[in-house]
Formats: structure tokens, C-alpha cells, sequence
């Protein structure tokens, strides 16, 4: 009883997340969690202020989600947890910061509104410490990105894998657009990011060490051949197929000269409002053709795709950005598959089976 309640309120905070990397969280299964209703809230007055935390130091640690208590868990990382009070009270004495409430929804991250000195709202993202480089791009990218299309970033500190952003507003998951009108902001959202490498101030490291799209398309496909068998097939060999000749495709097809600015995971849960538009948080970081964001939007909402000509949504995507429809296509293939399979092996459900769905019926299945 105890383990299915846990599992659902990882559930939903997955869905609210949507990110391939809580598989590593919701499959540790042995983390000593406890069921987020039973967290006490506690009051503004509790939360503001570093004195507060210093006095208090393990009342930070109650206000952290149960998915990120996991995730550190999970990640070999329990000291990170022993240290986030004071490494968030050292953060907000060198930032200059008042500490106020913790988000409840993230799952890689502590992630706490903050406000500076001079008053302004801002939002402290303390990343739970894993073996990948995911700190070092997250920040690579946002200071490439410069506050346009993603969450200005005020302040970092990549060795304690600590964010200073601009505040935002609620998610575009919550606001309940409909598909057809969060499809052109999330894709404009995308293409404005896109920058090539070559225009880039720091001659050193023009591209700050991301990934490449080639680097990218290998490691869809080692996830898809690695998971589908540990799955037990959950969809067609054809599809899987399909998303390998895909895969391959595009790692081929990898042109520096073509390469930009990704930022990776654009989804309706990483679009936050901002104005009366909306900005993205929680960037991944790609150099890559623009297709491959365009194969991301591809892959979501899997029953809206399948509902009409899934290659419209492609042609429409292409001729909104000037970019290529088979390739957007054929990332989109790629990541449906793998995406499906990160999002059957943490059950979540119906959307892990609609994405799979969705690839086995474009594979001819
Ligand atoms: N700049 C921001 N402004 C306001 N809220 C934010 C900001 N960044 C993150 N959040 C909150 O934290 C949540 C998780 O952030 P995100 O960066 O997506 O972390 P994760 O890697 O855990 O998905 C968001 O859904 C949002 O509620
Ligand atoms: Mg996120």
C-alpha cells in the first residue's frame, strides 16, 4: 500500500517533470522516501530569510521533494543532502539572497524562490550532483542563450551545481492550451535559441562542451537497443528499427557548419510564463541541425499526431522555421521511440503506451 502510494505521487511528479533523466530516480526503488502530503508546509516565515537556515539547517532538508531526496539517494550523492542547508545558506550569503518557499515539482533539483538585494524575485536551482556533465550544460546554455527564449541566468557556480535565474511564472502544462496553440509558442520558443557556434564570443570553446548531434543520435540509439530488450519489446521491432535507421541517419547527416544552439527537451513542463509569453528552463544543450528541438516537438503529444497526417505536423514545423521536414522526421522517430521507452520503464502511463503506439503504427505495424 505504502509502496503504490509512493508510486503514484512519483508518478505524477514525473508527469508534471517529463524529463528522460527521473528514469534513474523513480527505478532506484530503495530510497527511504516519505509521501509529500505528509510533509508539513512550512510557513513564509519559517522559510525566509539565511538566518533561518543557519539556525535551523535540517529544516531545509524537509521542504525537498521526495523525487530529488531519491534522486540524491539514487545518485550516491546522501551528503548533498546532508549539505544542502548550509550550502544553500552559503549561496544565499555570497548571492545576497533571502531564502523563500521551495518549488514542489521539481525531481533533479532543489529548487527554492529566492529574492536579491535589491529586491528582485528570483529562483535558486541547486542540482542534485550526478556522474554526467548535466550542471555544466544546463549553465553552458543559458549563458549562451543570454535571458532570450530561456530564463536568464543571474548567477552560477558549476563546481556545487548552483543556479541563479530569473523568476518565472506557472508552467504551460498548467495553463491547459490546447496542442494546436502550444505547438507554435514552444516552436518559436526553440528557434529562438538556435545560434550557430561560429557566432559565438568565446573563440576558446565556441561550442562550451555539449554534445553534438552525432554524439546525440548515438546515444539513442545504444538507449533504445539497451532498453528495449530489458523492457521486454514493449513495441514493434519494426519501429525500433525504424528508429535506428533513423538515428543513423541523422548522426551521418551531422554537419558542424549546420550546427546550433539546441536546447534539447522543449516540452509544455519547461515552458514557463514570463510577460505574457513564456521562457524555457531546464535546457539539455545540443549542437545540432535545428531539426533536432523540431523532433522533440514531434514526439510529444503522440494521439494529437496520430489523429491527422503525422507528417503534417513535421511539414508544418518545417515550413514555420525554413528547416528540413525529413529530418525533423527522422528525430522525431528517434526520440519517440526512446522517449516511450524511458516513460514505460517509470509506468507512466497512458503516454509511454501512446508514444509507443504512435511508432509502431508509422512503422507499418
Ligand atoms: N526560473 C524559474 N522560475 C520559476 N519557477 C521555476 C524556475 N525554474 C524552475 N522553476 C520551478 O521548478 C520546477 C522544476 O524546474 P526544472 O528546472 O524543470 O527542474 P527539473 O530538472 O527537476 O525538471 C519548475 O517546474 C518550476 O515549478
Ligand atoms: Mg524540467
Amino acid at each position: 500500500m505504502r509502496a503504490a502510494t509512493r508510486a503514484e505521487r512519483l508518478l505524477e511528479v514525473a508527469h508534471r517533470s517529463r524529463s528522460r533523466r527521473i528514469e534513474e530516480v523513480l527505478c532506484s526503488g530503495g530510497a527511504a522516501v516519505t509521501p509529500y502530503s505528509s510533509v508539513r508546509r512550512r510557513s513564509s516565515t519559517e522559510l525566509r530569510g539565511a538566518t533561518a537556515w543557519r539556525l535551523s539547517p535540517s529544516i531545509a532538508v524537509r521542504d525537498l521533494p521526495d523525487a530529488v531526496r531519491a534522486k540524491a539517494l539514487d545518485a550516491g550523492a546522501p551528503e548533498w543532502l546532508a549539505s544542502l542547508p548550509a550550502l544553500v545558506a552559503a549561496l544565499a550569503d555570497e548571492w545576497h539572497l533571502e531564502v523563500g518557499d521551495a518549488f514542489p515539482d521539481p525531481t533533479e533539483a532543489y529548487v527554492v524562490a529566492v529574492t536579491r538585494a535589491d529586491g528582485t524575485p528570483a529562483v535558486l536551482k541547486l542540482l542534485v550532483p550526478r556522474r554526467s556533465d548535466a550542471a555544466r550544460y544546463e549553465i553552458a546554455v543559458l549563458r549562451l542563450a543570454g535571458g532570450v527564449s530561456c530564463a536568464r541566468l543571474l548567477a552560477a557556480d558549476e563546481a556545487r551545481g548552483a543556479l541563479l535565474l530569473e523568476r518565472l511564472g506557472p508552467a504551460m502544462s498548467t495553463l491547459a492550451l490546447p496542442q494546436l496553440e502550444r505547438l507554435p509558442i514552444l516552436c518559436d520558443l526553440a528557434a529562438a535559441i538556435w545560434r550557430p557556434a561560429s557566432g559565438q564570443r568565446s573563440s576558446a570553446s565556441p561550442t562550451a562542451g555539449l554534445p553534438t548531434g552525432a554524439e546525440k543520435a548515438e546515444w539513442l540509439s545504444g538507449y533504445i537497443r539497451r532498453k528495449w530488450d530489458l523492457l521486454g519489446r514493449p513495441c514493434s521491432r519494426a519501429a525500433v528499427d525504424q528508429a535506428l535507421a533513423a538515428a543513423e541517419s541523422r548522426r551521418a547527416a551531422h554537419d558542424p557548419a549546420r550546427a546550433v544552439l539546441n536546447h534539447g527537451d522543449v516540452h509544455q513542463w519547461n515552458a514557463l510564463r514570463a510577460g505574457d509569453g513564456f521562457k524555457l528552463v531546464d535546457p539539455d544543450g545540443v549542437w545540432a541541425e535545428p531539426e533536432y528541438d523540431l523532433g522533440v516537438l514531434m514526439r510529444e503529444d503522440p494521439v494529437e499526431l496520430m489523429a491527422g497526417d503525422p507528417w503534417a505536423r513535421a511539414h508544418w514545423l518545417a515550413a514555420r522555421t525554413g528547416t528540413d521536414p525529413r529530418a525533423i522526421w527522422e528525430w522525431g522517430v528517434a526520440e519517440r521511440v526512446s522517449t516511450g521507452l524511458a516513460l514505460t520503464a517509470i509506468g507512466l502511463q497512458p503516454v509511454a503506451a501512446d508514444m509507443l503506439a504512435a511508432a509502431d503504427a508509422i512503422a507499418g505495424d
